[in-house]
Order: C-alpha cells, then sequence, then structure tokens
C-alpha cells in the first residue's frame, strides 16, 4: 500500500496524530492563559503572589516577561500577545501560566487576582462605523456612473441585508508544542495553515532569529482558516513559557476556550441599492458594507479586499459603487474563513439577484443567466481584469436540463398550490472564484525533492495537509511528472527549516504553488539523470521515457531498467539525486488603492440549484435535492475534489441556515459549545446530493491542467438559504428581509410578520 492509501486508512480509523497525541517528553508542561472577563476596561493591578506558591507551577508570565515584541498580528502591530494596560475583549489572555497538570494551573488561576476597571465597550457594528473606528482605511470601488445608471432603470430597489459570524468548529483545536534546544534553538510543533508566520512571531518575540526556530508541522485537524493567523498565538505563548522555563511546553486549546477566544467568519452588514430594467438586467449596483472586524485587523484588510472583488460574483454590472469598511469592536479579532470575505459579499448580489426576479415577475435563473460576464462583450469586471475562459453560460445551460430545472419549478409550484403549511422553493446560485493570494508576493513556492540510491523518493513542499487532500494530490503529481510508482513516494510534513518562507496554505492555492514547485524540481532531476542515462545508455535523450518505476528508450521499449538500478548507477557516477525549486505566480498585481488591476491568475466557475420543503409551522426546512456542476479543469483527484465540493457546500449551508453565534450585552459569547451551537449533521445533508465535475475544460497552464477547488464551492451552500427565501414568497406574498443565516426563528418571522394585514 502506498503512503496515501495507507494515510487515509489510519486517517479514517481515528489514528492521524495531532498536537494532541504526540508522545510528550517527561519534563513536559502545560500551558494555560489567564483571560480577561470584560470586553473593554483598564487593568488597574495584577497580583500574582499567592498563585506562584501553588505546586506543580513553574511559571507566571506577563507582558513585561517578553524578551521581545509584544504582537503577534499578521499585518498590523495591534494585536499583543498579553494585555498590556487595556483589555479589548472577553476572552484576551493577559498572563501565561506553565504548570505539571492542569489541576494545578487551575488552581492557581482562582488564586491570580486582576483587578480591571470595566469600560464602556463597542460591541455593535453600526456604533463602530458612527464612531469612524477603523483601524486602517476603508476600501472603495467605483467603475461607471451609478447615478445614471439608477436613472435609466425602470425599476430601482434598496435594501439591507445581514450576513452571520461563522465558527470554524475544525475538528482540532488551536494547539503547539514548544522544545526548547541545549543549543539555544527552539522546535515547535503547531498545528497552523501558516508556519513561516508562526515563526516570525516567535522570532519578534523571543527576538531569536528565525534560523534558529525550527517550525514543524504534521498532519492537522482542519484549518478552514482558522489557522492562518490565530495559530501564531499557541505557537508563541508555548515558546516564552518553554523559553523561560526551559522545557518543553504543549498547549491546547479546549473545545469551549477555542470558540470563546478565536476569531471568526466577519459578520457584515449590507445596505445595498440595485437599478435594473423589465428585462431584469442589472444597470447599476451601490452598497456600503459593513464589517465587524473584532477587535484587531488580523487579516481584514485582505478579508475585505477579497470581499470587494467578489461583488459581482458571476455577474457583468455597467455601474458600481461600493465603500467596504472594517469597523472596530470589542469582540474577538475575526479572521479568515472559507471563502475569505468573498461568501458575504456575493450573498448581498445574490439577494439582489431574487430579489430582481420577485419584482420583475421573472424566473430567478432566468435573471441570472440574463446577467451572467459574456465571452467576448460585457466580459469586464469592475476592477478591470479582463474574465477570460468564461464557461458560465456553457455550465447553465447543462445543468438546467441535468438538473430538470423548468419542469422542477413546475411541479414545485404545482405542490405549493396544494399544500398549506409546507412550501417548496428552488434556486440557482453560481459561482466565479478568483485564484491567487490578492496580496500578489504571497503567491511563491518551493519543493525539494531528494531521491535515494534505491530510487524511492521524497518531496518536501511548503503546503500544510489539514484534510483537503493537499499530499495526495501532490503525490499524484509527483508520480505522474516522475512515471514512479507511488509506493516509493514519500510526502514529507512540513518543515520551515527545510522549505523556508512559505506562504500559508490558503487562498485555495495550496496545490497550484505547491505543485508547480515539485515540477520544477522533477523536471530538472530528470534532466540531469537523463544526460546521465543518454550518456551512458547510449539512448537519444528525448526517447527516454519514465513508465511505473522503469525506465526504457522509445526506440526499444523491450528493454527496460527499474528506475532502482539506473538511480544505482547515477549515484556512482556522481549525479546528485536532490533538487530544489521555486515557483511564483506570473502576471498578477493589484492596487488597493485604486481598486485596479489583475489579481488573480485564473477564475472558477461553477453552478448549483437546491430544492428545499420548509414547514410553515416550525420553520424546519430540509434540502430535497441539490445539484453541483463544478469546474476543476482536469482533476488532480477526482474523489478528493468531489469531497472538497460536498464539504464546502454543508459548510456553507450550515452559515446559512443553522450557525449561530449569540453575544450578551456585556459581548460575552453565549454559543461557546457545541450543545448551543449548531453545524451541520448527517440529516442536514441534501436527500438527493448530485456533484458532479465539469471535465470539458481543462487548464493548460494549471498544474496537471487542473483548477484548485478547496474554497470556491463554498458558495453553493447559499442556494439553500435563497431557496428558503424562494418558497417563504409562496407562502407570505409580502416581501421580508431573510438574513443570513435563515434559522427557524427568522423563517417564522417571515411567514408570518405580514399574516395579520395580508388578507389570506
Ligand atoms: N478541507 C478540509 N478538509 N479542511 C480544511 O481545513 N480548508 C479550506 C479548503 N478545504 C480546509 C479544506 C480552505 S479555507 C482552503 S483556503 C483550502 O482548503 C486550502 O487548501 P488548498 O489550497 O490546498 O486547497
Ligand atoms: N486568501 C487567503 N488568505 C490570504 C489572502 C487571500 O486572498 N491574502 C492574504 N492571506
Ligand atoms: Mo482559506 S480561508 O484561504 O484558509
Amino acid at each position: 500500500m502506498d503512503q496515501s492509501l495507507k494515510r487515509t486508512a489510519s486517517h479514517l480509523k481515528g489514528e492521524t496524530r495531532y498536537i494532541d497525541d504526540l508522545d510528550k517528553p517527561n519534563n513536559v508542561l502545560y500551558g494555560f492563559i489567564y483571560r480577561s472577563n470584560f470586553a473593554y476596561g483598564k487593568i488597574e493591578k495584577i497580583d500574582i503572589e499567592e498563585a506562584k506558591r501553588v505546586k506543580d507551577v513553574f511559571a507566571i508570565l506577563s507582558y513585561k516577561d517578553i524578551p521581545g515584541k509584544n504582537f503577534m498580528g499578521a499585518v498590523f502591530d495591534d494585536e499583543p500577545i498579553l494585555a498590556e494596560e487595556h483589555v479589548e475583549f472577553i476572552g484576551q489572555a493577559i498572563l501565561l501560566i506553565a504548570a505539571k497538570s492542569k489541576s494545578a494551573a487551575f488552581e492557581a488561576i482562582t488564586k491570580i487576582k486582576v483587578d480591571i476597571k470595566e469600560l464602556e465597550p463597542v460591541l455593535d457594528v453600526e456604533e463602530s462605523y458612527t464612531k469612524g473606528n477603523f483601524p486602517f482605511d476603508p476600501l472603495h470601488i467605483v467603475s461607471g456612473d451609478v447615478e445614471e445608471g439608477f436613472a435609466k432603470s425602470d425599476f430601482v430597489i434598496e435594501g439591507v441585508l445581514n450576513t452571520g459570524c461563522q465558527e470554524h468548529f475544525y475538528l482540532e483545536t488551536q494547539a503547539a508544542m514548544s522544545v526548547p534546544k541545549p543549543d539555544g534553538t527552539i522546535l515547535v510543533k503547531t498545528s497552523s495553515q501558516n508556519p513561516s508566520e508562526n515563526q516570525l512571531i516567535i522570532s519578534h518575540a523571543l527576538k531569536l532569529e528565525s534560523s534558529k526556530i525550527e517550525v514543524v508541522t504534521d498532519i492537522i485537524g482542519g484549518g478552514f482558516g482558522g489557522k492562518e493567523t490565530q495559530s501564531n498565538w499557541c505557537a508563541v505563548w508555548t515558546s516564552l513559557l518553554a523559553n523561560h522555563c526551559a522545557v518543553p511546553v504543549i498547549m491546547v486549546m479546549d473545545r469551549r476556550e477555542d470558540m470563546l477566544i478565536t476569531g471568526k467568519r466577519h459578520p457584515v452588514k449590507t445596505t445595498y441599492k440595485a437599478g435594473f430594467n423589465k428585462n431584469g438586467r442589472l444597470n447599476a449596483y451601490s452598497a456600503k458594507f459593513l464589517f465587524d472586524i473584532g477587535f484587531s485587523a488580523d487579516l481584514s484588510r485582505s478579508i475585505i479586499e477579497r470581499s470587494l472583488l467578489h461583488l459581482d460574483n458571476s455577474y457583468y454590472i455597467p455601474s458600481v459603487k461600493c465603500d467596504l469598511y472594517p469597523c472596530r469592536t470589542n469582540k474577538p479579532s475575526n479572521t479568515a474563513f472559507r471563502g475569505f470575505g468573498a461568501p458575504q459579499s456575493i450573498a448581498a448580489i445574490e439577494y439582489v439577484m431574487e430579489e430582481i426576479s420577485r419584482v420583475t415577475g421573472i424566473d430567478a435563473a432566468v435573471v441570472r443567466n440574463r446577467n451572467f460576464y459574456g465571452k467576448s462583450v460585457r466580459n469586464t469586471a469592475p476592477y478591470g481584469q479582463k474574465i477570460k475562459d468564461n464557461i458560465i453560460g456553457d455550465l447553465y445551460k447543462e445543468l438546467l436540463k441535468t438538473s430538470d430545472y423548468k419542469q422542477r419549478v413546475k411541479s414545485l409550484k404545482e405542490f405549493n398550490k396544494s399544500s398549506k403549511w409546507k412550501k417548496r422553493g428552488i434556486s440557482m446560485v453560481p459561482v466565479k472564484f478568483g485564484i491567487s493570494f490578492t496580496t500578489s508576493f504571497l503567491n511563491q513556492g518551493a519543493a525539494l525533492v531528494n531521491m535515494y540510491k534505491d530510487g524511492s523518493l521524497v518531496v518536501h513542499q511548503g503546503g500544510v495537509e489539514m484534510g483537503q487532500g493537499l499530499y495526495d494530490k501532490m503525490m499524484n503529481v509527483v508520480s505522474r511528472e516522475f512515471g514512479i510508482t507511488k509506493e516509493s513516494v514519500r510526502i514529507c510534513s512540513t518543515n520551515i527549516s527545510v522549505i523556508p518562507n512559505t506562504s500559508a496554505t490558503a487562498a485555495s492555492t495550496g496545490s497550484d504553488i505547491n505543485g508547480h514547485a515539485i515540477k520544477l524540481a522533477i523536471d530538472r532531476l530528470k534532466n540531469r539523470l537523463n544526460d546521465f542515462i543518454s550518456l551512458n545508455y547510449s539512448w537519444g535523450k528525448e526517447d527516454i521515457v519514465w513508465e511505473n518505476s522503469f525506465i526504457f528508450s522509445k526506440k526499444n521499449p523491450e528493454i527496460r531498467y527499474p528506475i532502482s538500478e539506473i538511480i544505482k548507477n547515477a549515484y556512482l557516477a556522481q549525479v546528485s539525486l536532490s533538487e530544489q525549486a521555486y515557483y511564483k505566480t506570473p502576471g498578477i498585481h493589484f492596487d488597493r488603492v485604486i481598486a485596479r488591476g489583475n489579481p488573480f491568475y485564473y477564475y472558477v466557475f461553477g453552478l448549483s440549484v437546491s430544492e428545499v420543503e420548509v414547514d410553515m409551522l416550525t420553520g424546519a426546512h430540509k434540502i430535497i435535492r441539490t445539484d453541483i456542476l463544478h469546474d476543476v479543469g482536469e482533476s488532480l483527484d477526482k474523489l478528493i475534489d468531489k469531497g472538497q465540493i460536498e464539504g464546502a457546500f454543508v459548510q456553507c449551508s450550515g452559515w446559512a441556515t443553522m450557525e449561530e453565534l449569540v453575544y450578551n450585552s456585556k459581548g460575552a459569547l453565549l454559543t461557546a459549545s457545541p450543545d448551543s451551537y449548531k453545524i451541520p449533521g448527517i440529516a442536514d445533508i441534501p436527500q438527493d446530493f448530485r456533484v458532479n465535475l465539469y471535465e470539458k475544460n481543462p487548464f493548460n497552464a494549471g498544474i496537471l491542467k487542473s483548477r484548485a477547488v478547496g474554497e470556491p464551492p463554498f458558495i453553493y451552500g447559499l442556494s439553500v438559504w435563497l431557496a428558503i427565501k424562494n418558497a417563504l414568497i409562496y407562502f407570505n406574498k409580502k416581501s421580508c428581509r431573510l438574513d443570513l443565516p435563515a434559522t427557524k426563528e427568522k423563517i417564522l418571522k417571515c411567514a408570518y410578520s405580514y399574516v395579520e394585514s395580508d388578507k389570506n
């Protein structure tokens, strides 16, 4: 069995070892934090004398004990490792504790005395906006003349839409273990999407050069964006404690703490205005987006930027004027989450599409089709990039047929006529998702390919495996590019001392960036070996074929040698069997100030249709059927890609219909555990779920002609929410805003808010 299969088999048996499952050294200490109970306050006094005397407590550290800088923010220095004068959200770390046991640490926590003068927090995004609480400049985009567009429109609608928070709910909570070495270096094992950034933050905090900090990430139990920056926390906290105590320190957040203190998907309040014609075509779209970013900037600027770059979704909008505000509040700092801001602005324009359908009476799928980007005209995005290789129209034609859309709309109308309390709705949601980090320089990757004398191969690359199937995909690249069986290939865990300066495994670019780097390294190594073979075996270089771990000449394919034999001879002839390569994505740039450029190497397109049935007595819904048609070019691995599409859809349908974070008036999260925060379960997936890969559109410039898959299919889950909105129209003809998540309560409010005035 090859490494991919073995890993999958053991993973399914629950044998994957996350940080908490590692063998711990005998002298390990457990790290904990002492947290703020106030959303905003001034720290007046800290007394740790009594707590320090608790048996088995080895250290209690404050910001004053940090040898270097007290910052752990990704982009801005506005996020302290430990609070200094003020606390800015409930759960913020004030002190670090290292103890021999959890119970000792907890006893110490009860004996720590911190006096905090409570101050008035800002918890509401509107209040923050009114006060101009923006830690960095708001983002704007203008293209065309919206006033002119509204003036010439048959209809102009205005509205508000709120989209909610979302907890990442990765299987493995945030965790790290730091092991100090006698030579003054430190080894950090971390559950991170971004080990290089862990290294950088530790380097600043400990005043230690990066070269002395070895950061290793083995398979992590999910990230979904939540470990792009906020994995810095455990990594730097354990490193500070380990450095101070000179012994290994491990920290694994429990689920409650993780949910309480880490950031979520940004909630957004959108106020929109849309002008369109009787035929359903948009002329103008303007919107104000208020992002609740939490107490610090974290990745919010990039997230808001991606929102801006997706507010058109798949539609050509002749004139656009949108303003996106980063509103600071006294809550945990919101962060990356699958889609990275795009789902929020796409939700707004998709909501508008449904509203256009309601106002004009034209079927919503037809409205969408009329607004799709064209192939040769109407094909420039508001930020100036030409939408090349646009296949959304082709996908539309195909899905309309395969999902039997028109017939089902008819049947659904029949059903709704005869069913009083149960109503069905349907919605089609497309996606156009830009692939590349919008921070252009992050689009780089590297790989190191080492061959041993027996012809077996180890591959180091900069990406992190978090369940998305990166290692398996990289294995496929290696085995196909090299012509070597998978049994002889090993993909190593991510080690920043081997591959330096890695970008986060994020923006769905993991397999593109690292796959291209691996391919380049293989090309070079193979080229060198082919020189050797050509010389020693008297074969024309261009005739040499590597296949299934054998090497032969096309001219004489009967004579074939095992790779192991030829590689041994190459070694004896002093040919290097190791190769490194570096890849950067070509031709992309974006100027945030003017909101213009070509930020994306390419786009991923796809389309979904969901039909739901809503019980108007309880507000409960079920997804009767979902069809998805998604373009991944030539798939690097069809099963993985299907899994990513299904998982992303379900994850979004959770955000869109059931996952709700509730804070009290003091800024405390009331839903910090799975008993009060509901994520989709097995019963919440579509009863009939048809996911198909569109196989007619290979991407020649991609790695093995593939396209990225990680984030784009998240958008499809919006079709569930909008199908519910559609069903509501059959029950209550008056329009009613259906914010996201469309929980049972919200559905019932919409169903009945106008009933009294309604004659029916
Ligand atoms: N799939 C699983 N199982 N677990 C994850 O944490 N993260 C998603 C997506 N799919 C994630 C996942 C996110 S947010 C991104 S950006 C991509 O995977 C990152 O991996 P890739 O670039 O290799 O696709
Ligand atoms: N996506 C995900 N993570 C990021 C990005 C992005 O576009 N930019 C910086 N970090
Ligand atoms: Mo994904 S939100 O880019 O980690």
